[in-house]
């Protein structure tokens, strides 16, 4: 192996006992075997359940068969939905002013978790599944040693440098289950807030993503040719109801991907700055994220005044930046949130949408704490708006950039 390049990076005499990230898939699972090898250790697995639609039972099943001392299983859906997306929804957190941040949202909490177990096991190192070229080893690194500065961390995809071809032979040679759908171009991470899909064809990003990529959304031109609508109904910024049936926050988002992927909402393709500085081309499907940011985005529009609306989006976009960017644990994500969390005190009120045919459009609101006023706004004569104080308002407004333009006239003669 080669030297630590990194001190939290676990020497093999120093674990004793392991708590891997386990997906169930075919890296963690040969990295289950390689670390008990290489390690000479003992493994405890931990899989959360953040909404991915996945066996969990064969999933223990496998990993008690690898040889792991425990295995855990946590349902984090609600947890997940409640402490994780809806800070985002209420920051309406679009990376790149597209990416829902899915997978980055749930990275801080599994990783969180993975601490909780390792301190309680007194386990020495965790080990995760990610490569070196990804997004996703920066949050869980990060988490992992803001919680526990003296935990080792062991990434073996980063260090075996094995192809498909050579994990498979090894799989077979370890009897390790190989899944049946391994010739799947794709790589795939799924919670309840989005499905990303990544390499194989999708390296070629002047090429149309495949139909065969996506599984949450049809295609739209595809979708029912009848449009369909909803009403949410939200509490303080979050989600309470869909056409006025409460729902927990995960039951709630998970309705929506069924409801918005039959009309094919949320499908997503850009160009993303990854944080090791890769640009990459990505694949989304979050039908529940497109239709619950439009929606709120809208309703915090009708209940804030323009100057909360036009300050929060520079919040919004250096939340969303931290949460990509690995840092959910930075105090200024905090802080953010904070002054997120008082603009939404007020975010109250229900949000009519239209699902058609891949597009999701708000078509009406209605809110108790709107600042829209009828009497105010309507063209009809007997309008109580001033009419006659935008003449003096106008004059005002304009005096400053009226001088200068005339003054740049006066030079250029
Ligand atoms: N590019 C996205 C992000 O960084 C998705 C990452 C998906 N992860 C994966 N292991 N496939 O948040």
């Amino acid at each position: 192996m080669d030297k630590k390049t990194a001190s939290y990076l676990a020497e093999p005499e120093e674990v004793n006992l392991c708590v891997l990230l386990y997906s169930g898939g075919l890296d963690t699972s040969c990295m289950l075997k390689w670390i008990q090898e290489e390690y000479n250790c003992e493994m405890i697995t931990l899989t959360l359940d953040v909404g991915q639609q996945k066996d969990f039972k064969k999933i223990e099943e496998k990993a008690l068969n690898l040889g792991v001392k425990k295995h855990y299983t946590i349902d984090a859906k609600e947890e997940f939905a409640k402490n994780f997306v809806f800070p985002a929804l209420k920051a309406n957190a679009l990376y790149q002013k597209v990416y829902p941040l899915s997978a980055s949202l749930s990275r801080p909490l599994i990783a969180m978790k993975g601490v909780e177990i390792a301190e309680k096991h007194n386990a020495d190192a965790i080990a995760h599944g990610c490569t070196g070229k990804g997004n996703d080893q920066v949050r869980f690194v990060n988490t992992i040693l803001s919680m526990a500065p003296t935990m080792k961390i062991i990434a073996p995809v980063v260090e075996w440098n094995m192809s498909r071809d050579a994990e498979i032979e090894y799989a077979k040679k370890h009897g390790i289950p190989v899944p049946v759908d391994i010739d799947s171009p794709y790589s795939i991470d799924e919670n309840l807030w989005g499905r990303s899909i990544e390499s194989g064809i999708l390296e070629h990003p002047e090429k149309e993503c495949p139909e065969d990529a996506f599984a949450w959304t049809t295609a739209p031109e595809k979708a029912p040719n009848t449009p369909e609508y909803l009403t949410i109904s939200f509490e303080k910024g979050e989600p309470v109801a869909i056409n006025d049936e409460k729902m927990s926050p995960a039951q709630l988002i998970m309705k929506l991907n069924k409801i918005g992927g039959k009309h094919g909402v949320g499908r997503l393709d850009h160009m993303e700055d990854r944080i090791v500085g890769l640009k990459s081309r990505e694949v989304y499907e979050t039908p529940a994220a497109a239709i619950l940011i439009t929606a709120h985005q809208d309703l915090e529009k009708f209940v804030c005044t323009r100057h909360e609306n036009l300050f929060k989006e520079l919040m919004d976009t250096q939340f969303a930046y931290l949460v990509y960017a690995g840092l959910w644990l930075e105090p200024l994500r905090e802080d953010i949130q904070a002054f997120i969390e008082k603009v939404n005190e007020k975010v109250t009120g229900k949000v009519f949408i239209k699902l058609y045919k891949g597009s999701a459009t708000v078509v009406g609101r209605i809110s108790e704490n709107a600042i829209y006023d009828y009497n105010l706004a309507t063209y009809s004569v007997d309008s109580t708006f001033n009419q006659k104080a935008s003449f003096g308002f106008i004059e005002l407004w304009g005096l400053q950039s009226k001088i200068a333009h005339l003054l740049k006239k006066r030079k250029s003669t």
